[in-house]
């Protein structure tokens, strides 16, 4: 065995033990670590998300898990959203941004009663998972709002760091009904 390669395997290893001693994984069931380790680069927030939601009953299956997640997009975009009118009421933004701020606010709108009508009608009522259609056009929704930015003025940081926050909530939502239909991440 050449040296790289024991290094690499003590390497493995160590990684190993160290991944089942940290207090976070330990703290969530083994079916939300294994369902979180399939969201690849999103796996953090998974964990975190999920282990905040005080619904227990939810945590057994990928149905919960996506309520979990529609629910939590739902909130943060109801938040974007009274940030957005918070600002363009504030009176400190420039013409342009303000504009753009409130075409923003009228598709984060949108956003909210699609969700809203994700999660109570077609998930919790009629059972529905197969969402990607629907999650995907409230990402369109979303995006619209990004692109209201580009080649005219710099996007305000704050605001940035809100749109990859939700975007990322979206995109596990996204994941998680592929999940359902799939078995797999990506859509089919
Ligand atoms: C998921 O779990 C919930 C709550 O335990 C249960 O009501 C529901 O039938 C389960 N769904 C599936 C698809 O197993
Ligand atoms: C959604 O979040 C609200 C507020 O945190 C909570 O009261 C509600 O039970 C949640 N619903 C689901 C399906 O997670
Ligand atoms: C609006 O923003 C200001 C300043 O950022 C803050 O003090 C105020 O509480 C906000 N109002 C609402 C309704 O969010
Ligand atoms: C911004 O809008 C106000 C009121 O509509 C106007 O008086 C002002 O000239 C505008 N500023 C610029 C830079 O366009």
């Amino acid at each position: 065995m050449n040296q790289s390669f024991v290094v690499f395997f003590t390497y493995l290893l160590l990684s190993a033990a160290a991944n089942t001693l940290d207090p976070e994984m330990k703290a969530g069931s083994d079916f939300t670590r294994a369902t979180c380790d399939r969201t690849s680069e999103l796996k953090d927030l998974c964990i975190s998300v999920i282990n905040s939601n005080p619904c227990e009953d939810l945590k057994s299956n990928l149905t919960g898990f996506l309520a979990i997640f529609i629910n939590e997009t739902l909130h943060v975009v109801i938040d974007d959203h009274s940030y957005l009118l918070n600002q363009t009421l504030n009176g400190q933004l420039d013409n342009r941004t303000l504009q753009v701020f409130r075409s923003c606010a009228s598709q984060y709108q949108m956003s909210k009663d699609s969700l809203r009508v994700l999660l109570e009608d077609e998930l919790l009522k009629q059972h529905n998972a197969d969402l990607n259609m629907d999650l995907g056009q409230i990402d369109n929704y979303l995006a619209l709002c990004e692109m209201e930015f580009e080649g005219f003025i710099e996007e305000p940081s704050a605001w940035k760091t809100r749109y990859d926050y939700v975007s990322s909530l979206l995109i596990l939502s996204l994941q998680t009904t592929n999940l359902i239909k799939c078995n797999r991440i990506h859509v089919c």
